[in-house]
């Protein structure tokens, strides 16, 4: 299969999604199930309570996407203009170079017990480290089908906190979820787990809960764009500028990974996997330095070319909740052709660098107000009636006219017919 689809732009849903469908193989039925209202309301209602209807989205495919090797489309669900195409044209210059060079760690969670009232946390630490194995074996019976497929829990850390309330004992459960986000698994563990430590220890229990600070599951996506691509040397250096801004002042760091997270949450939402997990871990990791810093890196290589990286937490998985059960994100998944939560991690990785990379070098060059306009122009041609032959001529009037309105749309739709 190719990522690669010159046109895509320009044909209707029906034929993007025939045109996805020769691509990767997606059967009839799956198409049914990322197709307007895909989901059964018998399905939804089992996700959340109190259902009373759906809220929809736009899934768009993002092209040209390489990933070590491999070509991936990438379907993303998001209210946005822009991002879509500002990943796809990232993307198409990195393939240049052949791509994203991507990899993950182990498909390590962290589970918090808190343990609090201690008199001695530090001989609470030493006893609950002579016990880990038995700690761990225990953990582990909690969960018989992870340890089934090769997970389940691997280490016990500890670290003692000062707080207002006085010092507390932290227990850090390290569990392999593999294929699954895990987010159940590890508070089965954490929950199961208390009892036995308080025992030990004599301090209360208070949390026992999940970190979305995965800093043990993490993505990483490395990428060579061509300095031709960027507008030369003079597009490179106004990129790094701009990079270097987000290294040294929060309030642009900020929206530096908003960008980057417009790409990452729209593949995590069109999964079925938690937006927000993943959010809270990449602007937690984005911070684990003190200070709030970009979670990509850029650097000038002897070519003059831009080499871009990132590395991100992925807490996210492939079995379990809505990912297996609504037919958009199950369909999602055989669009992207992952098999496992790592290749879904460095996806989100290569997504995320690309959607940074497009942010950047649209910012150092005309803005980002130029590409929503187009965008903005094209529906207007649609919605005043542009064929599919008029409406790339419509679309340039208007843009051109400086003046996009759906007025002026119709006028130049009936100045071409005459
Ligand atoms: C808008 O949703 C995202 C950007 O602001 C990101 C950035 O500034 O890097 C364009």
């Amino acid at each position: 299969m190719g990522s690669d689809i010159p046109g895509l732009y320009n044909m209707t849903p029906e034929e993007r999604m025939k045109r996805v469908m020769l691509e990767t193989g997606l059967s009839v039925e799956d198409v049914e199930g990322i197709s307007q209202g895909g989901a059964s309301i018998s399905i939804l209602d089992g996700m959340i309570e109190n259902v009373i209807g759906t809220f929809e989205l736009p899934v768009g495919i993002a092209t040209n996407f390489i990933m070590n090797s491999t070509e991936r489309l990438i379907p993303m669900a998001i209210e946005e203009p822009s991002v879509v195409a500002a990943a796809s044209k990232a993307a198409k210059i990195a393939r240049i170079n052949g791509g994203f060079t991507v990899s993950t760690t182990d498909q390590i969670m962290i589970g918090q017990v808190q343990i609090c009232d201690l008199e001695d946390p530090g001989k609470a630490r030493d006893i609950l480290t002579g016990k880990k194995q038995e700690l761990l074996k225990f953990a582990n019976s909690r969960d018989p089908l992870l340890v089934k497929f090769g997970g389940g829990a691997r280490d016990l850390e500890f670290r003692i906190l000062d707080s207002p309330v006085g010092q507390m004992l932290i227990v850090h459960i390290l569990v392999d979820t593999r294929d699954a986000m895990g987010a159940n698994a590890v508070n089965t563990m954490a929950e199961a787990l208390a009892p036995g430590l308080e025992e030990l220890t004599g301090g209360k229990v208070v949390l026992r809960i999940l970190s979305n600070l995965a800093v043990k599951r993490l993505a990483t996506a490395e990428a060579i764009f061509p300095k031709e691509e960027l507008g030369g040397k003079e597009g490179v250096d106004m990129i790094m500028k701009a990079y270097y801004l987000a290294t040294v002042d929060p309030f642009r760091a900020s929206t530096h990974n908003k960008g980057i997270m417009n790409g990452v949450s729209a593949v995590v939402r069109a999964t079925g996997n938690d937006t927000r997990a993943v959010e809270a871990g990449a602007h937690s990791y984005a911070s684990v330095s003190g200070r709030y810093l970009p979670l990509t890196e850029y650097h000038i290589n002897e070519n003059g070319d831009l080499v871009g990286r990132i590395t991100l937490p992925t807490a996210v998985g492939l079995v379990g909740g809505a990912t297996r059960v609504h037919p958009a994100a199950k369909a999602a998944i055989k669009i992207m052709g992952v098999k496992t939560a790592s290749e879904l991690g460095e996806v989100l990785a290569a997504v995320g660098l690309a959607q940074n990379l497009g942010a950047l070098r649209a910012l150092a060059r005309e803005g980002i107000q130029r590409g929503h306009m187009k965008l903005h122009a094209r529906n207007l041609a649609l919605q005043a009636g542009a064929s599919a032959e008029e409406v790339d001529e419509v679309v340039k009037r208007l843009v051109k006219s400086g003046q996009v309105s759906a007025s002026m749309a119709v006028n130049i739709i009936n100045d071409l017919r005459k």
